[in-house]
């Protein structure tokens, strides 16, 4: 699709049509500055002014994509032409945001529970391990207020605690240091339990550890634990309501389930030329590939509410939604992501209880 060719087309044919640029401006309700802009092929008409600019020019939507009049012979190849345009346009606009990083590309797929845990596992095992540091306790991750303000997690002091997801283990130490006296913790890679061994034990600090996917039985003790907790851990489970059940059963009746995730707002939209634009759906839960540096990931951007309503399924009492944005660091960060922050939350925890 060349704008500058379907503007000169628009001109030509409002001319053809014995109009200025304000009379065609007035019967659409836009600015003749509108007009003018996309006469000179510096934007395309919304997709609202679209079909009422055909039928004032007396032209088709193919026309307007071509740029030209066509015959009866040129009609079908520019049609299939103008839809690959559209579709390959429509792909450009779209980003996927995961934490602060605009992902490289991103393929729609089938989402199968076995490729995907083996693409992920092959990410946390090598590279993933790089994007640690702000995704461990205290910080919940992005510009959200620390732990140490909020007491999302309550008195850790003499508990029992799992983190699923445990990562390379520094939220597994933070449990420790705030009083945790039982630490067990869940991983999907045997790299991840390794780093997590290693990096506790050099601390002197005794946890257990269990390799497994979140989402299948895998032998943690039911009706036992304070708090299961996790950071950046959840959203990376295939099956979201089968997770929740299991963490439901480990909790002792009066449990606190605590998780944090990129909010799925701050997915959708993208900082451009310090603007914030809508790029991707908020409704879009479609399951991903996408390049993650070297590496691939395999994630879908769930709503909101198919985490609450989830975890009201599974049986849980939610306590606390917070989607919180702490104003002085995302000013100090003088950088996009900052600035989005005092905008709209980049991350939000839930909490719930047994
Ligand atoms: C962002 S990291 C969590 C970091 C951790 N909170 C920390 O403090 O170090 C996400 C972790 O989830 C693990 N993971 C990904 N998919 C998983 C799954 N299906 N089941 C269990 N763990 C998974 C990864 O191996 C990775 O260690």
């Amino acid at each position: 699709m060349n704008q500058k060719k379907t503007g000169r087309f628009i001109a030509k044919m409002r001319k053809e049509q014995n109009l200025t640029q304000r009379g065609l401006a007035d019967i659409l309700g836009v600015s003749d500055k509108t007009v003018s802009k996309w006469e000179c092929g510096n934007g395309m008409p919304e997709l609202s002014h679209m079909q009422p600019i055909c039928s004032i020019l007396n032209i088709s939507l193919n026309e307007l994509f071509s740029g030209e009049k066509l015959n009866d012979t040129d009609y079908k190849k520019k049609a299939e032409e103008n839809m690959m345009a559209l579709i390959q346009e429509a792909e450009k606009m779209k980003k996927n945001i995961v934490g602060g990083n605009v992902l490289g590309y991103v393929d729609n797929i089938e989402m199968d529970v076995c490729e995907t845990h083996k693409t992920n596992t092959e990410f946390w095992s090598t590279i993933g391990s790089e994007f640690l540091g702000a995704t461990a306790l205290p910080s919940w991750g992005g510009f959200f207020p620390s732990e140490d303000r909020l007491h999302l997690l309550g008195n850790l002091s003499g508990k029992k605690v799992l983190e699923i997801g445990c990562g390379n283990g520094r939220s597994l130490k933070y449990a420790a240091d705030m009083g945790a006296v039982d630490l067990w913790g869940l991983d999907i890679s045997e790299s991840q339990i390794d780093r997590t061994r290693n990096f506790l034990e050099a601390q002197n600090i005794h946890a257990r550890l269990v390799c497994s996917p979140m989402e299948n039985e895998c032998g943690l003790p039911t009706d036992y634990f304070d708090v299961v907790y996790s950071v950046y851990g959840i959203g990376w489970t295939t099956q979201l309501t089968k997770t929740f059940r299991h963490v439901y059963s480990y909790l002792k009746k009066g449990g606190i389930f605590v998780f944090g995730w990129s909010h799925p707002i701050h997915k959708c939209v993208s900082v451009e030329n310090g603007r914030l634009i809508f790029s991707n759906s908020y409704f879009n839960e479609e399951w991903y590939r996408a390049g993650m540096g070297s590496k691939e990931i395999m994630l879908s951007n769930r709503m909101l509410g198919t985490y609450i309503n989830a975890l009201a399924d599974s049986g849980f009492v939610i306590e606390k939604l917070a989607e919180e944005t702490d104003r002085e660091k995302a000013l100090a960060a003088d950088h996009d992501f900052g600035r989005k922050a005092l905008m709209l939350p980049t991350v939000f925890v839930l909490r719930a209880r047994k």
